[in-house]
């Protein structure tokens, strides 16, 4: 399975937007645990340094200077997080536990922050402090800190715990959701499938269901119980339409055995006979209009799939030709046919190949005045093969080019000439049988139609034939 395709599907996308949304809160949460703790530990440290000054400050009004120092001194030693420095103006140390004077930073509520080095044992760590300064008289300062370095290396592990856990939880996320979507995917692509085969005519199909029970399942047994219905109910339309085939065929071919009887027991030339002979003909046309429609309604349940084979297209596009040639020259029309080398073979069904490049030879014969060009030709284009057939009539408007293959659909220009409106949607079915394609375009002036299938391989033979002299035809289906 394609990891874009997966990256694309719905589930990656909610398990993303899912993550997304948790990463952010835990990062919030996390960011607020650290926010309130180092606010306490702030608030903290400012009381005792606040506590601190005030004792110092008390104690500096009260004692004489050198005493003072020697409290300095005392507290310097006491070892604890209190940091203290008596300097002169100079900044230059009396006493106290820092080395030097430090470089300090003004913060918040009248207080400064600074570094400081700490010996611990043979080693010197850089510390960071917080703390007063005050100017005494004489022009002492005094420095009173406390040593804040374990709040930095709070919010140092805060910073880690954020950057390792939400980096690792958008990975261990991300693969969770790739191997969902994965899943998710794999038992869809079922459903695809399955449907794919159906639509391309398979009604027999059915989704394979689990035994989970979960909405996998629910979805493939409510397809199958719905493909079932179908396939009941196109198989009593089928049928019906079977029956009627059969029932009104029968008949309908009697009534015209018995017409032509009943004119041959006519005298010639006789109004009766002609008007017989006349219900012989529109009887051929109700015929023929049914054969049509069978044709169609085969061509599009697909049942004749089983029995496709390996064909010439050269084969197919001779034998209309030798069919059609007559027509047209006794149409005046100048007909031709082009064979490109080697031909083409494809996978389908003859006769119904045969009768789909009919019906559209046909139009261009029908549909074309007198003189007119008609050229039927075939020829391989990348993997397919391609029958064109053109001529130089009246063409068929593009508004009008998606209608015209609706069943019983006529132009409103061809009222005038005889057809039933089915031949193009013959074309059609045959089209989609073949997962082929079929399309017209505009030959300034007149009407291109292309039908195209995919190749199976190459003809070891050429091509290219003359139709001066070939055979009469029979009627064409639709
Ligand atoms: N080559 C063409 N030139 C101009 N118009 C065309 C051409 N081919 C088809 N048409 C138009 O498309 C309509 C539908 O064609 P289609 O072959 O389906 O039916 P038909 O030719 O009218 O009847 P049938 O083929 O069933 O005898 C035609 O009636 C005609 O108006
Ligand atoms: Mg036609």
């Amino acid at each position: 399975m394609r990891t874009h395709k997966i990256l694309r599907t719905q589930a990656f996308r909610i398990v993303a937007i899912y993550l997304a949304i948790f990463a952010l809160s835990a990062f919030a949460l996390v960011g607020f645990v650290y926010w309130n703790t180092a606010r306490v530990l702030d608030r903290e440290t400012d009381a005792t340094i606040q506590a601190e000054v005030t004792g110092l400050v008390e104690q500096y009004q009260r004692l004489p200077f050198y005493t003072f120092t020697d409290v300095i001194i005392g507290r310097s030693v006491r070892g604890d997080e209190g940091l203290y420095l008596l300097a002169n103006n100079n900044h230059r140390v009396i006493a106290g536990n820092l080395d030097s004077w430090p470089q300090i930073s003004p913060a918040e509520n009248g207080l400064v922050e600074f570094s400081y080095q700490r010996r611990i044992g043979a080693t010197t760590q850089l510390r960071r402090a917080r703390g007063q300064v005050f100017m005494l008289a004489q022009g002492f300062y005094l420095l009173v800190a406390r040593d804040v370095d374990e709040r930095r290396q709070l919010e140092s592990v805060f910073q880690t715990a954020l950057l390792w856990g939400t980096g690792l939880m958008i990975l261990i996320g991300l693969a969770g959701g790739f191997l969902i979507s994965r899943r998710v995917l794999a038992r869809l692509d079922v459903i695809n499938r399955t449907s794919g085969q159906i639509i391309r005519g398979d009604l027999s199909q059915r989704v394979p269901e689990g035994h989970r029970g979960d909405e996998f399942d629910d979805l493939a047994h409510n397809l199958n119980r719905m493909l079932d219905r179908i396939e009941r109910l196109l198989r009593g339309i089928r049928e019906v339409s079977d029956n009627v085939a059969h029932d009104l065929r029968s008949p309908l071919n009697r009534l015209r055995n018995r017409l032509e009887l009943a004119a041959m027991r006519q005298p010639p030339d006789s109004e009766t006979g002609r008007d017989i002979d006349a219900a012989v003909q529109e009887t051929d046309r109700l015929i023929g209009t049914f054969n049509s429609l069978l044709l169609i309604a085969e061509a599009e349940a697909g049942s004749v799939r089983e029995t496709m084979h390996e064909i010439s297209l050269t084969d197919v596009i001779e034998g209309v030709g030798e069919l059609y040639c007559p027509l047209a020259e006794e149409r005046g029309q100048h007909f031709s046919v082009t064979i490109s080398p080697g031909g083409a073979v494809i996978r389908g069904n003859r006769n119904l190949i045969s009768q789909a490049l009919a019906n559209l030879v046909d139009n261009a014969i029908k549909y074309t005045p007198a003189g007119g060009n008609v050229s039927v030709a075939l020829e391989n284009s990348g993997g397919q093969a391609v029958l064109t057939v053109k001529d130089d009539g009246p063409g068929i408007p593009a508004a009008d080019r998606e209608r015209v293959i609706q069943r019983f659909v006529r132009l409103e220009s061809s009222r005038n000439s005889p057809g039933t409106g089915l031949g193009l949607s013959l074309v059609a079915a045959v089209a989609s049988l073949h997962e082929g394609r079929l399309s017209f375009g505009d030959n300034h002036p007149g009407l291109w139609a292309t039908l195209s299938f995919r190749r199976v391989g190459d003809e070891p033979r050429m091509a290219r034939v003359s139709t001066q002299e070939l055979l009469p035809q029979p009627e064409p289906v639709g």
